[in-house]
């Protein structure tokens, strides 16, 4: 594990301030969300060593900002290249620390890899354009042309559910635009980050570049959307907490990914055995806590009993267990308090007149794959984030009344649909009120350099390496007088 997690035979965590390792006054054990051992004890930053932190990122600007794009890309590269000796080892402490089945584990770290490597590339890509000044009567004799900056402090504020990749959504592309940052990892999974943090520093980051400060929400993220000296907050989370940071945020550009009752529309005459895989995959992997779970089904009227029945049979099937063990497929989800949420919107259903088809119980304290047929839309399972394996499956009559139902919703992040009929995929790729539209595959797709980002309460602006190096640099515009007399 990480020097920034062992200091010889204890598993006291360090925070990273301006490259030092650096004690807190208060430490408090993480546990495994799994078996509920101790892991390690975690630092927990106040106010005053979350200031420090920002102070440190603050003086790196001008180092980050005049090191060159090249050399930027080399330490990202070869971030990944360090990552991927390690990869085994990065997924067990993503698996340890977060329950995520290690299956899925490996599976995020090549995309943590993967995601390393598209910043290294888009290092070398960042660029402005030429503007034609004189299509205006008062540009004539002008040229000029934009410039993309570095916009400064970036404060980095990632959640649990993938605490390796979310990390490189936001420290990537920070550090590929020039940027410095102050990391702020979610609780329950600190390891994870710390980890990447020594992987940059073996990278030959500079000191002060990457700061992580672990520590309560409510202390250190605070102490961070609050200080003037950092430009720009990049967030994924609650849509409460990204609401709190966007109203305290003042005029600091915010990216903020939120959550999602993300929903899949199946049309009539889909041959239902060849994506019942894939359903399976997007209602349950990483126990669907995933942002694009899928956890609303539409299915038309001539497929959802074939459906309703395969989708039950095959949730069924999956192994229940230890997150280390590679047979398993859902384990514990990040706390008890949340099953126990998950239980009540479970138990809410049991008075409506909606069925539950599979699961709806803890076993061994994890929650089993649920979906839920015929379920009301004012249910809590239907028209809140459920971020737990659960789904719900309703009929309809036409493609228009599930469109109709996947928009009845405060969330819009993606939409999938499976259709044979390529004038209905096209309309319901206009008419969908969401970030990303897929066709033909669930909602929960996502490849790291798409653009990925929601509208209403799913947040704003958008990640994807490019797309958020986009957002994370000033545009700049610098106009030449070619006239003699100025
Ligand atoms: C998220 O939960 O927002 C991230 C989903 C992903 O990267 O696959």
């Amino acid at each position: 594990m990480s020097k920034l997690v062992h200091n010889q035979n204890s598993t006291k965590t360090f925070l990273l301030i301006n490259g030092n390792k650096v004690e807190a006054e208060k430490y408090e054990s993480l546990f495994s969300p799994f078996s509920g051992e101790e892991i390690a004890q975690i630092a927990m930053a106040d106010n005053q060593l979350t200031e420090e932190a920002i102070t440190a990122a603050y003086n790196a600007r001008d180092i980050m900002a005049k090191m060159p794009a090249y050399k930027r890309a080399e330490i990202l590269e070869k971030v990944a290249i360090l990552l991927k000796e390690k990869a085994e080892e990065a997924a067990e402490i993503i698996s340890r620390e977060s329950a995520k089945p290690i299956v899925f584990a490996r599976g995020e770290v090549e995309r943590t890899i993967e995601t390393y490597k598209f910043s290294a590339e888009e290092a070398k890509r960042i660029h402005g354009e030429t503007i034609p000044f004189d299509a205006a009567v008062g540009g004539v004799g002008r040229i000029g042309y934009t410039l993309r900056e570095p916009i400064g402090v970036i404060g980095a504020i990632t959640p649990f559910n993938f605490p390796m990749n979310l990390v490189a959504h936001k420290v990537g592309p920070a550090i590929a635009a020039g940027n410095t940052v102050v990391l702020k990892p979610a609780s329950q999974t600190p390891l994870s980050a710390l980890f990447i943090a020594e992987l940059f520093e073996e990278a030959g980051l500079p000191a002060g570049v990457l700061n992580v400060v672990t520590g309560p929400g409510g202390v250190v993220g605070d102490a961070i959307v609050e200080d003037d000296r950092v430009s720009m907050v990049t967030f994924t989370g609650s849509p409460s907490v990204g609401i709190g940071i966007r109203n305290k945020a003042g005029l600091k550009k915010t990216t903020l990914e939120l959550g999602s009752n993300s929903a899949l529309i199946i049309d009539k005459n889909i041959n239902i055995d060849e994506i019942v895989d894939r359903c399976i995959m997007g209602a349950f992997s990483n126990q669907g806590q995933v942002c694009i779970s899928l956890q609303r089904v539409y299915a038309h009227e001539d497929v959802y009993e074939e459906f309703v029945e395969k989708f039950t049979e095959a949730a069924k099937k999956l192994k229940i267990g230890d997150p280390l063990d590679p047979e398993t497929y859902i384990s514990a989800l990040i706390s008890r308090k949340e099953a126990e949420r998950v239980l009540d919107w479970i138990e809410e259903t049991k008075s409506s007149t909606a069925t539950i088809t599979a699961g709806g119980n803890l076993k061994e304290g994890i929650l089993e794959p649920t979906i839920i047929a015929g379920a009301d839309s004012s249910l809590k399972v239907s028209c809140q984030e459920a971020f737990a394996p659960v789904v719900i499956v309703n009929k309809v009559r036409s493609v228009k009344e599930a469109i109709e139902q996947v928009n009845d919703s405060r969330f819009g992040l993606q939409a999938g649909i499976y259709t044979n009929d390529v004038r209905t995929a096209l309309y319901a790729s206009q008419a969908l009120h969401v970030g990303g539209v897929i066709i033909n595959d669930v909602p929960t797709y996502r490849v790291d350099q798409m653009p990925y980002g929601g509208v209403k309460e799913s947040g704003t602006g958008r990640e994807g390496i490019g797309y958020a190096i986009e957002e994370m640099t000033e545009l700049k515009l610098v106009v030449w007088n070619q006239s003699e007399n100025g």
